[in-house]
């Protein structure tokens, strides 16, 4: 690949090429992402410095660092403002890797008790909510209802997305309160490419 990033990411996106090369299910991909972003690229300074710089996503956006041409698979950045509270979501048939990089979010995990998704309806309840720390990455699998929340302080994630979903696929949305569930497309994608300086 001509274009390249910060050694960190670049290291990271050479390493998950590989992995995708060699395996083929989504899964075992992204079980060995996970131990990757965690090793290499969740504490590296370099990467975490320019990582101040990314501007906020507030307003469902998030930084789109790399769509992987070959093989589909996408990394994004968040920046979450102090204070940001986080609406229920599953991410329909992808698996997600969400990577803390700086401060702290709460990851929440849901069961849904009464599933009449058909209908627009889908009651669920809250099963745990670790704390998130800063070089820590959680593996979310295909449909897991979950929720990342904000702490008072400012919080940088990096996401890995084993296939393109905004735009391509629904993903289900969850009124906690309510029990409403609809489906609608990801947050906006705002390009911003980690070039090496
Ligand atoms: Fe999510």
């Amino acid at each position: 690949m001509s274009e390249k990033f910060i050694p960190a990411f670049q290291n990271f996106v050479d390493e998950l090429r590989q992995i995708w090369a060699k395996e083929t299910k989504d899964e075992v991909r992204m079980k060995k992402a996970h131990a990757v972003m965690e090793s290499t690229l969740l504490n590296d300074p370099e990467f975490i410095n320019r990582s101040k710089d990314w501007p906020s996503t507030e307003g469902r956006k998030n930084l789109l660092f790399y769509t992987d041409p070959d093989y589909g698979f996408v990394i994004n950045g968040v920046v979450r403002e102090p204070g940001r509270t986080g609406s229920v979501h599953d991410h329909a048939n992808a698996w997600v890797l969400y990577g803390l990089l700086d401060g702290t979010e709460t990851l929440e995990r849901f069961d849904v008790i009464d599933d009449r998704r058909s209908e627009g309806y889908a009651k669920v309840v809250l099963t745990s909510a670790p704390k998130g720390e800063a070089g820590k990455a959680d593996l979310v699998g295909p449909y897991e209802v979950h929720a990342e929340q904000g702490s008072d302080i400012r919080s940088v994630a990096v996401i890995l997305r084993s296939r393109e979903l905004v735009g391509k696929i629904l993903q289900g949305r969850y009124d906690r309160d309510t029990g409403k569930y609809y489906e609608g497309s990801g947050p906006d994608q705002i390009p911003y490419p980690l070039t090496a300086q």
